[in-house]
């Protein structure tokens, strides 16, 4: 991350309303590269002072509980994380639309919501950033796919991708792709654990004890991905060196194919982007009534 950058975004004050894991993963990783000062950051919900306890002896961030009102760390943030759940997030853009103005960038992680309704709802008063963080991004390897409204300056842009480089990867996206990226990178971890399970319950039906499978299967999974992102290779061309004739691999890859593995990966991974759109709509219409 550049010099220029990097003091950008230390004199800026971020404040996070919602206040759960993912607003936590990237207040973690802001705090651990030492980008911006705990105090001024600010976590913001409607009830839970337990939480806002917990957080403030754990990151030393502001909170009502240090003084400030809700309204107060809103007004005089820079840029506003939007981080309550998609049921909630009408209630809590309409509560804070007065205190939003035109020089402050609102960055939304609630999934399904669009820019527009956003927009609307806050009155068409700030530049919107759209994004789809993964629960990896809670220990710094997450992907994010993110989308910009007309407005945000390409100042902004880069403010942006540097806070979310902090929990991993990020992809800009048009906002069409959104559902995409969900079915894909949101629900993604939860493929690849149900792979691990199956491989596990394989690993403990062949005899190996279950505590071993488990570790063993997690060094392949890691060890497969480093290899794919080391070498370079496409995961094919490494599936194909792996694979000798008539042996292990081959005998296994053609009870796969046999049982459709690959088409049954696509049409689920389809089918999580076709409900993240439906979903989306869902919230779309609970705003508009
Ligand atoms: N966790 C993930 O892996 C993940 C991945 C991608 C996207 N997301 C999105 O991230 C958002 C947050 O998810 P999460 O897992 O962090 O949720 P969470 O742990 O349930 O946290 C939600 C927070 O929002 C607060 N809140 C609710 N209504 C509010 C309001 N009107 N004003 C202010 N604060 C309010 C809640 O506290 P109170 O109840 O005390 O108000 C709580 O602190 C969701 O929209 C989700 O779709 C999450």
């Amino acid at each position: 991350m550049s010099i220029l950058i990097k003091s950008g975004i230390s004199s800026l004050k971020v404040s996070f309303y919602g206040a759960g894991s993912m607003a936590e993963a990237i207040v973690r990783g802001l705090i651990h590269e030492k980008l911006i000062a705990p105090e001024r950051i600010s976590m913001l919900n409607r009830q839970n002072k337990e939480r806002l306890t917990e957080l403030h002896s754990r990151y030393g961030v502001q909170t009502i509980l240090q003084g400030g009102s809700n309204d107060d760390y809103i007004r005089e943030a820079d840029i506003i994380f939007l981080a309550m759940k998609p049921k909630d997030a009408a209630a809590a853009l309409s509560d804070i639309r007065p205190y939003i103005a035109s020089k402050q960038l609102v960055i939304s992680i609630v999934a399904g919501l669009s820019i527009q309704s956003i927009s609307q709802l806050l009155g068409d008063a700030a530049p919107i950033v759209r994004t789809m963080p993964n629960t990896s991004s809670t220990i710094g390897l997450g992907v994010t796919g993110i989308s910009y409204s007309s407005t945000v300056s390409p100042q902004q842009m880069l403010l942006t991708e540097a806070i979310f480089s902090l929990i991993g990867m990020n992809a800009v996206i048009d906002e069409s792709l959104q559902a995409a990226i969900t079915g894909v990178t949101g629900s993604g971890p939860a493929y690849v654990y149900h792979f691990m399970e199956a491989m596990i319950q394989a690993a403990s039906e062949l005899g190996l004890p279950e505590a071993d499978a488990k570790e063993l299967i997690v060094q392949t999974v890691l060890g497969a991905a480093e290899m794919v992102r080391s070498t370079g290779e496409e995961p094919a061309a490494l599936r194909r060196k792996v694979t000798s004739p008539n042996g292990t691999t081959q005998a296994a890859l053609e009870i796969m194919a046999e049982h459709r593995f690959p088409e049954t990966v696509v049409k689920a991974v389809r089918r999580a982007a076709e409900r993240a759109g439906e979903l989306g709509e869902a919230i779309e219409r609970s705003i508009q009534s």
